[in-house]
């Protein structure tokens, strides 16, 4: 089998951000795993908020088509995003709202189409108690009802963040290590047999 390849994308645009050190643990996990992993950074696609008139004089930005290409050629994404107000950020939900709106075109599937059927895993970083805990479902149901995509059951919400990592940048709670590699194990699983099935 070839190498799985993992998106890794992170829903902070903040410079320091707790989710982009989780994110970091989270790749190297899937590094130890022999997993490419292709990191997508969607601060710097700066899509515009969206908006119909906007589309509609200008169509779909370029840079989300990137982000299109990104999800086609993985097996699988990992999304590290904080929450806001319990909500995924609309630096998430404002990229993948654009994502839906890209059509086929010639052998480029749509947007929809390169993420129907991936498999997912969620972690949230925050220096609350919760950990962003309570936002984790609305991206599973955004995730897995708009854009068909697998989200697997493991998930890791990181509570007090701020205290949670060491100078190197490695998580210092050996539980929570472990969740992390519980979540990238579930991921590969699912992502490695969709990978084998039958077409
Ligand atoms: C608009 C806004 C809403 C927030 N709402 C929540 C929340 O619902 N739960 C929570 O744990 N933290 C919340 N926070 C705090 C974030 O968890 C905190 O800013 C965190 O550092 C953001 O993640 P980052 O460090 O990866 O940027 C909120 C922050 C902002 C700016």
């Amino acid at each position: 089998m070839s190498m799985l390849r993992v998106l890794a994308i992170s829903g902070s645009e903040r410079s320091g951000s707790w989710n982009h050190h989780l994110l970091a643990v989270a790749v190297k996990a899937l590094q130890a795993h022999g997993v490419q992993v292709d990191p997508l950074d969607l601060r710097a696609l700066a899509l515009p908020l969206y908006d119909g008139d906007f589309q509609q004089a200008h169509g779909v930005p370029d840079n989300v088509l990137r982000l299109r290409d990104a999800l086609q050629a993985a097996d699988a994404l990992l999304l590290v995003t904080p929450e806001y107000n319990g909500f995924p950020p609309p630096l998430v939900v404002n990229s993948f709202d654009w994502l839906s709106r890209v059509g086929a075109e010639g052998d480029k599937p749509a947007g929809l189409v390169a993420t129907a059927g991936k498999p997912v895993a969620l972690m949230s970083a925050s220096p609350g108690l919760l950990g962003g805990l309570r936002s984790l479902n609305y991206t599973r149901q955004y995730l897995s009802m708009a854009f068909a995509m697998m989200p697997v059951p493991q998930q890791f919400a990181l509570a007090r963040a701020n205290e949670a990592f060491d100078e190197t940048g490695a998580l210092k709670d050996t539980k929570q290590r472990a969740s992390v590699e519980t979540v990238i194990a579930g991921l590969l699983k699912v992502a490695a047999a969709l990978k084998n099935a039958p077409a």
